[in-house]
């Protein structure tokens, strides 16, 4: 019943004088209880590599990125590295030539990517190098493993990427980060670069996976667009599926991984909170091509504010409980902090 003498407001009786808003009145109080914040220690940037000099070439499907040679990608890392970016994660473009059934040309000390860790470690000594040691750029048909028939072999395409994380360690790799989603990989390159003696190279799982279509961009972006036949789904995590992918990672932090990934980001955020919370580890989210690709071109459209977006985005992996993102956006997103 009101009373006609109650000066309370019928608001204030609802929420009991309890008002949210009196937080997120000024910009000083809006900092004061701000609960998570994106820094330059918390990007990655991914970057493609070709082969040849001076050349950087743009990606259609991601406007703003470029394939780089060595040479070039050598002086944009020193640009990451005095911006203050991590660590840098690098995927190949290589000449159709070397490509073959079983991806051997991963094999080779001197392939492009362990080329480009050399020259990297060179060129920018405090920047940290993550290869990953999938064989789809290597491979003819653009799987990320050795075919038979239809089938993806296992246990070979293992034994395969354990030489080429050994030789991605001699090269100079920091951080070895499987993305091919075979059973028992973790376990098998921790034996090996133990073995040849790099018990000090980690390991960033891309422990959950998703066979997501969000990857449409870098197939472009390394050419296997046109070779891949079928889809990914019988190695990688089902989109629909969350505690497949937990169980998933739990073999992986068993085997001995230092970090884990989760790819794509943004639409499984969930994933990222729920592998923080359940084994505590570092968690990395993937802001993968098709991710970059909607932001940039809705922005061109005219439809959202690129940079604010960017922004948002990063910073709810943070939310999320994740430790860092990889992130095409690094340098966009380290110049706009460091102004900030
Ligand atoms: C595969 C690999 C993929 C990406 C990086 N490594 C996915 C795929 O080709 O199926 C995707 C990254 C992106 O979309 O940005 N080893």
């Amino acid at each position: 019943m009101s009373d006609a003498n109650d000066k309370t407001h019928l608001v204030d009786r609802i929420t009991g004088h309890r008002r949210m808003r009196r937080l997120r009145k000024a910009d000083w109080t809006r900092r004061l209880v701000r609960e998570n914040r994106l820094t330059v220690d918390d990007l990655i940037w991914t970057v493609f590599v070709i082969p040849g000099d001076n050349i950087e070439e743009p990606i259609p499907a991601m406007p703003g990125v470029m394939r780089m040679s060595v040479d070039r990608l050598c002086e944009a890392a020193k640009k990451a590295a005095d911006l203050g970016i991590p660590a840098i994660a690098t995927f190949p473009n290589i000449e159709m030539e070397k490509r073959d059934m079983t991806g051997s040309e991963v094999l080779n000390p001197d392939n492009l990517i362990n080329r480009a860790t050399r020259a990297l470690k060179k060129a920018a000594p405090s920047l940290g190098v993550i290869t990953d040691v999938a064989l789809d750029p290597f491979t003819s048909h653009g799987h990320d493993g050795i075919l038979s028939g239809e089938e993806i072999v296992n246990d070979q395409t293992v034994d395969q990427i354990c030489e080429a994380a050994v030789a991605q360690a001699q090269a100079g790799a920091d951080i070895i980060a499987p993305s091919e989603m075979m059973d028992g990989r973790i376990g098998a390159i921790r034996e090996r670069l133990d073995m040849a003696g790099f018990q000090d190279v980690a390991i960033m799982s891309y422990a959950t996976k998703f066979s997501s279509g969000f990857y449409g961009p870098y197939r472009e972006a390394i050419s296997t667009k046109g070779l891949l036949k079928g889809d990914k789904a019988s190695y990688y995590v089902d989109t629909a599926n969350a505690t497949e992918a937990l169980r998933d990672a739990a073999l992986d932090v068993e085997e001995g991984a230092d970090m884990l990934m989760v790819k794509p980001g943004l639409p499984y955020l969930d994933i990222c909170w729920r592998l923080k919370d359940t084994f505590g580890l570092p968690v990395f989210a993937y802001q993968v091509s098709g991710e970059y690709a909607m932001i940039k071109m809705a922005a061109e459209r005219g439809a959202i504010d690129g940079d604010r977006v960017m922004m948002e985005t990063l910073l709810s992996f943070k939310r999320a409980g994740c430790d860092g993102i990889l992130t095409y956006f690094a340098i966009e997103a380290a110049e706009k902090l460091a102004k900030s």
